[in-house]
């Protein structure tokens, strides 16, 4: 067959795809209400590298925090194992069909790191597990919020989470040894959404302004639409300040220390949002230090915003892995399901454990503290407060 036409077809097939998305993504109206269910089912999912060890003291903080409730039923907490890259590689899936199914039978997600593989590793190429449950889920929201205080630094990105360079990123189109296309999706309902998502949590929270990052002189077509619904929602929200920026410029402000006291509520497609959001992270103290939660109307999951380090495992030292991030995201994940009063005492307790205390340091070595004596201290820390 002509390449041009093979390829062409490929195209149409992708079309028919994010066509059919925009049909259920229309379809689904409401987000969930976690007090009207008669339980809610947290999973916690261990991922791999150092993800089950990190993961495995969040639980434990969750677990103390939630005594109560676990003990009333109103809450359970189940422990998912099955999303390794040993499984995933054997059911030559990024998230095999049984554990997918253990996934949707909770309400949220606690989850550790998952390796991703890439051109070059040992793995086949498979797609990132990270991106699959984003889609899978449809937790079009990826919110990550960064905060220094004495910099005045206040931040929270709504990175979209499900669509951009993202949407089709393991779709590319090898026409021939010499030409290859990758593709960006926008749509009108997953701009929508996200944009509202990030103007409500601003009315909310009463920050004063959000800002719109995309590369919309360049990227006509789908950084334009971006920006133009953004713009359009921001109508409903006349009492917020909105600007909009260019991302490359935006990278500069954010080291800009005048400049970027300003930002408050950030809006982006999915892989500014990235990107842009590690080096947000490295001013608070690099990306072992943030918690990320992946939001969608019906499920909701929270996770460490680092790698797996595999290295760690084959040196011995997992238990020395700092469980920081995903404490931080076990703390989002009960603000999530309306523990406030729980979710504001663990971010002071940690707070207080990682940057004003510090009986305990984290180093990754054995000179260091572990994770599980991290996590106690953590624990104590809270029974002190009460
Ligand atoms: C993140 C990560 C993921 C992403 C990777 C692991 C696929 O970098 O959560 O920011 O690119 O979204
Ligand atoms: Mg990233």
């Amino acid at each position: 067959m002509d390449k041009v036409q093979a390829a062409a077809e490929k195209f149409a097939a992708l079309i028919e795809n994010q066509l059919a998305r925009v049909e259920r993504m229309k379809a689904e109206k409401d987000f969930i209400q976690y007090d009207k269910l008669d339980k809610i089912i947290i999973g916690v999912v261990g991922g791999d590298g150092i993800g089950p060890a990190i993961t495995h003291e969040a639980q434990r903080i969750l677990e103390y925090l939630l005594a109560d409730e676990i003990q009333s039923g109103k809450i359970e907490v189940r422990e998912i194992n099955g999303l390794t890259i040993e499984n995933r590689v054997k059911a030559n899936k990024a998230i095999p069909d049984d554990v997918l199914a253990e996934l949707k039978a909770c309400h949220v997600l606690l989850k550790g790191p998952t390796t991703t593989p890439r051109a070059g590793d040992p793995w086949p190429n498979i797609e990132s597990a990270n991106v699959a449950m984003r889609k899978e889920l449809d937790l079009f929201a990826n919110v990550r919020p960064v905060k220094v205080a004495e910099k005045g630094i206040d931040w929270t990105f709504f990175r979209e989470n499900t669509e951009g360079s993202y949407a089709l990123g393991s779709r590319g189109v090898h026409v021939d040894d010499d030409l290859s296309f990758d593709f960006c999706v926008t749509t009108t309902e997953g701009t929508e959404r996200i944009a509202r998502a990030a103007f409500e949590y601003a009315r909310k929270t009463g920050k004063n302004r959000v800002t719109i990052v995309t590369k919309a002189n360049v990227i006509k077509t789908t950084d334009g639409k971006f920006l133009n619904i953004c713009q359009e929602v921001a109508k409903e929200y006349p009492e917020i300040e909105v600007d909009d920026w260019y991302i490359d410029i935006m990278t500069a402000k954010l080291v800009d220390e005048k400049r970027r006291q300003q930002f408050r509520v950030v809006i982006l497609p999915n892989l500014y949002g990235d990107i842009i959001t590690d080096e947000a992270a490295e001013f608070q103290g690099g990306v072992g230090t943030a918690g990320s939660s992946n939001l969608g109307k019906r499920y909701a999951m929270f996770e460490a915003i680092h790698g797996s380090a595999p290295r760690m495992v084959q040196e011995g030292r997992a238990q020395y892995a700092d469980p920081c991030s995903i404490i931080r995201a076990a703390s989002m994940l009960l603000e999530h399901i309306g523990y406030t009063d729980r979710a504001e005492i663990l971010t002071k307790a940690l707070d207080k454990c990682m940057y004003e205390e510090k009986k305990l340091v984290i180093t990754g070595r054995s000179d260091g503290a572990t994770g599980a004596a991290f996590a106690d201290y953590v624990m104590e820390t809270i029974r002190a407060m009460r």
